[in-house]
């Protein structure tokens, strides 16, 4: 038995050399942690176990000496108490590149997070494709993208960027619910800097083409940004905070916390001016416990905020609209980033919250020829298609398709609220007196001075919410000050909805 057991200790140790001293001290030379100290970091102390240890490749391959493990390590472990099954890419072994058996053991993990209805996290810093394993690793990657689709909406999926994720190794992260990003560490791209100057001539770093920066600003690929790779995993842990487990799960609850200052405050944040931007964020300070509110897509589309944050205890998935960007308008970035938030939601029983505050989708040649109407249906659809608990306040202006857009009454919000500046229209007063009274202007005097008084008159008849209010469309005028209070009451009174949809294979969510 002693030297079995010797020979255990023998193989463990050279598992957990990885890819040998030299290629650990390269790793950290350029900033990385192993794979090991990612996943300690990432779980809760002292949880992670792992399997698969000793696999690889067998000497008949003539990869006789290959390292032990594949150059991914596997497991799980816990984060916030909760099983979380995961992976981390070990670059020290073969670059962390996936062949079928490296692929196997993150499709076992796959496989196991879904039978134990736990979320799965995966940890990304890859050379892609094994080269040398040819077609078989392409074959290696369609198992993991197929098991993504397949565990979607059923578990969390978790992926963390910290190193090279290059070509179709992407399509990984992008099929999963968040993607994790770190300043300097990460690099995400379908073609890296040669072939993109080869082919479009375009003289770019890796960086500046598929940094942490690039995809959490402009392409919208990574929903947070970390400045370092601790950061990066401490930021993952505090998502959990929000998550379910599995789609039958409920989110976790927690102790309700007051938000900072005073109810009152909620009375002067909003300008009554209906042109006046504003930090919409400032309002879900002084409603969500804590003031708390934990941002998707905080560098991306600012014209829209997302997040989670709790009401009461129990949390909640929060949309808003940002007047101090693009007025607030819905763009096509804004389109996706909110319907991909609320279907995430929906999927994960986290009832959504939805402020207004929006003067209609973004005008102009780009957005159109871009497909504004093809994205900006995404979020109708969303909405539309949600079963959780849906509530909405308008804050101020809600014209037009985005009024209907954003959680309306028509398509399917449970309750609507407003507060006394909200204005429901089919446009902005402006806009509808120049249509309404257009052959008057055309015969004026002084056609400005009438457009400013129709414009006048069309507010006081119609911008308001009481026009709304009297069609049933909204349910109630809130004083501000009521509405924190106002929406737990309601989250409560709807805490047990429940909502059938016809049975079909799946809708067709316009994309
Ligand atoms: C096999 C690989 C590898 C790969 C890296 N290595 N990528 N081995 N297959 N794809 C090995 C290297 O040979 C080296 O081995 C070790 O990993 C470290 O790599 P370095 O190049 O020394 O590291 P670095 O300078 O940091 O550069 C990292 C890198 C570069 C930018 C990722 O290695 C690189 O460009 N690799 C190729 C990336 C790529 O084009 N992959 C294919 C993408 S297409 P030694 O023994 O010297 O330490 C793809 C298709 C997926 O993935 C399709 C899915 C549908």
């Amino acid at each position: 038995m002693e030297q079995k057991l010797e020979q255990l200790a023998a193989w463990r140790a050279q598992s957990a050399a990885g890819g040998g001293e030299r290629r650990i001290t390269q790793q950290r030379a350029s900033g990385k942690g192993t794979a090991r100290e990612r996943l300690a970091a990432l779980l809760d102390p002292g949880t992670f176990t792992e399997i698969d240890s000793f696999v690889r490749q067998e000497p008949s391959t003539g990869a006789g000496d290959a390292p032990i493990g594949e150059g991914v390590v596997t497991g799980w472990g816990r984060i916030h108490g909760r099983p979380v099954f995961c992976y981390s890419q070990d670059f020290t072994i073969f670059g962390g590149s996936v062949g079928e058996l490296h692929s196997r053991k993150i499709c076992k993990v796959m496989d196991l997070a879904y039978r134990a209805g736990s979320p799965i996290v995966g940890i990304n810093d890859s050379g892609g494709a094994r080269i040398q394993e040819g077609v078989d690793a392409l074959g290696a990657y369609g198992e993991i993208f197929a098991r993504n689709a397949r565990l979607s909406g059923v578990v969390p999926q978790i992926s963390v960027v910290l190193g090279p994720c290059a070509g179709g190794a992407v399509y990984s992260p992008a099929l999963t619910d968040f993607t994790f990003v770190a300043d300097h560490v990460s690099k995400m791209f379908i073609t890296g800097p040669q072939v993109t100057k080869a082919a479009t001539g375009e003289d770019v770093t890796f960086e500046e083409l598929g940094g942490a920066a690039a995809h959490s600003t402009k392409s919208g690929v990574a929903h947070f940004r970390a400045r370092s790779e601790s950061e990066c995993l401490s930021m993952v842990r505090s998502l959990f905070a929000y998550l379910p487990s599995n789609n039958t799960d409920a989110p976790p609850a927690a102790e309700p916390v007051a938000p900072p200052g005073s109810p009152d405050e909620l009375l002067s944040v909003v300008p009554t001016a209906p042109n006046k931007g504003y930090d919409v964020r400032e309002v879900l300070r002084r409603v969500l416990d804590g003031g708390q509110l934990l941002e998707v897509h905080q560098e991306f589309a600012l014209n829209a905020v997302v997040g989670f944050g709790r009401l009461g205890g129990q949390v909640v998935g929060v949309i808003a609209n940002q007047p101090r960007v693009l007025a607030g308008c819905l763009d096509i970035d804004a389109s996706d980033k909110i319907a991909r938030f609320v279907r995430f939601c929906d999927a994960f029983n986290i009832p959504l919250i939805t402020f207004v505050d929006v003067p209609g989708f973004l005008p102009g040649v780009a957005q159109e020829h871009r497909g504004i109407i093809r994205h900006g249906a995404k979020i109708l659809y969303a909405y539309a298609e949600a079963t959780v608990p849906k509530i909405a306040v308008i804050l101020r202006k809600a014209y037009g398709g985005a009024y209907v857009a954003m959680s309306s009454r028509g398509i399917g919000s449970d309750l609507a609220f407003a507060w006394p500046t909200a204005e429901i229209a089919v446009m902005g007063p402006e806009g509808a007196a120049q249509i309404l009274y257009k052959n008057e202007l055309a015969h004026a005097a002084d056609p400005t001075a009438l457009l400013a008084e129709r414009t006048r008159e069309y507010r006081e008849r119609y911008a308001n919410p009481y026009v709304a209010c009297a069609r049933g469309m909204i349910d109630d005028v809130l004083d501000p000050r009521e509405t924190r209070p106002r929406l737990i009451d309601a989250l409560a009174a709807l805490a047990d909805k429940r909502e059938d949809r016809p049975p079909k294979k799946h809708g067709n969510i316009p994309l």
